[in-house]
């Protein structure tokens, strides 16, 4: 399973994630980016078969705000 999580710390908004992926992801009113399915938690595991969508948007954020753990945030694996 896979788990994610925007680091707002370091979004900058830059929306390429979105494109990638308007199915995981969605904005804050800041237009920072937020996962949609658990309110950027990173507790509830993603679909598989958004996963190639996943893994575009990994590689185009130009600051490595998308976290990706096998194991819900938050829990010690
Ligand atoms: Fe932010 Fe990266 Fe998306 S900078 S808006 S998490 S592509």
């Amino acid at each position: 399973a896979k788990y994610v999580m925007v680091d707002k710390d370091t979004c900058i908004a830059c929306g390429a994630c979105g494109a990638a992926a308007p199915e995981i992801f969605d904005y804050d009113e800041e237009g920072l980016s937020e996962v949609m399915i658990d309110h950027n938690t990173g507790t509830v595991a993603l679909a598989d078969e958004l996963y190639d969508d996943l893994f575009d948007a990994l590689d185009g954020c130009p600051t490595g705000s998308i976290l990706v753990e096998n194991c819900p945030f938050g829990e010690e694996s």
